[in-house]
């Protein structure tokens, strides 16, 4: 399999899913339940987790090698990116799908950096995600309240030229439990103004029926980081917890490898064929 492209990826199934990935194994794990699932995916590293491994390069190349060796349609993409530096350096190693997210920015400043962004990122053949209405959480509160505006969008993106639009519906960044209830009315009535692709950030904390409801209501990229987190390191514990004498880091992280694996399975059938659980 080459490296996909989201334009792509988004035709051939009715949702996309966009797991976050923080380290390798991860990485992994979410091709290994792509290909379990038989459905394409989107491998995202966020600005956050390059800064974790101190440099783009090594995570960038572990996704895009990942990719090129799937069975499935893999798309690296680059998530939550606030430093323009940051989005340069990965189109110029070979990723083709980057977000930049002005949504804390003031509107004015936000379209006309992000325009600027669209443009370079067009020129290099890369597909260009915004964010408006910024969706809360990062920082630890939640802030399942804000929502975009359906006009404003619909004027954001004309303007920009971006190819989808990250919008808020009532989720919120970084929730360890799926709890948040979404604004599926809101959902649909952004869909039908808006002429791009909607994408669901903090899915983490939206329950199986209410992903389900929001692809049904239009949302077309579901993006999930904080679920997966909680599934692995989940297992980690166990696995310490079932052997104080474990000194070789394979033998806990296998484990939780191969339930990030089944979990991005799972989700993967419900995303692209709605088939809950
Ligand atoms: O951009 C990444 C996603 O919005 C992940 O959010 O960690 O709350 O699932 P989450
Ligand atoms: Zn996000």
């Amino acid at each position: 399999m080459t490296l996909a492209t989201m334009s792509t990826l988004l035709a051939d199934h009715r949702a996309v899913g966009a797991f976050n990935f923080v380290q390798l194994e991860l990485a992994q794990a979410i091709v290994a339940g792509a290909e379990e699932a038989g459905a394409g995916v989107v491998l995202q590293l966020s600005q956050n987790a390059v800064r974790f491994h101190g440099a783009l390069g090594p995570a960038a190349s572990a996704a895009l090698q990942l990719a090129h060796g799937a069975r499935v349609p893999v798309v690296v993409h680059l998530d939550h990116a606030t430093d323009e530096t940051l989005v340069d350096a990965a189109l110029a190693a070979g990723v083709r799908s980057v977000m930049f997210d002005g949504a804390h920015l003031p509107d004015a400043e936000n379209l006309a950096r992000t325009r600027a962004i669209a443009d370079r990122a067009h020129a290099a053949g890369a597909w260009v995600e915004a964010e408006l209405g910024e969706v809360g959480g990062k920082g630890g509160a939640h802030t399942p309240g804000v929502r975009t505006d359906i006009e404003d969008a619909a004027a954001f993106v004309a303007a920009t030229g971006v190819d989808a639009l990250a919008v808020a519906v009532g989720s919120s960044h970084a929730m360890t439990e799926r709890a948040a209830s979404l604004d599926e009315d809101l959902i649909s009535r952004l869909a039908a103004r808006v002429p791009v692709p909607l994408v669901l950030h903090g899915s983490s904390g939206v329950p199986d029926a209410g992903i389900d409801g929001a692809i049904r209501a239009g949302m077309r990229k579901i993006n999930i980081g904080t679920h997966l987190n909680v599934v692995f390191t989940g297992a980690v514990r166990e696995a310490l917890a079932a052997d104080p004498a474990i000194v070789d880091p394979r033998t806990y992280v296998r484990p939780a490898r191969d339930a990030v694996a089944r979990e991005v399975a799972r989700m993967l059938r419900l995303i692209v064929g709605g088939a809950g659980e």
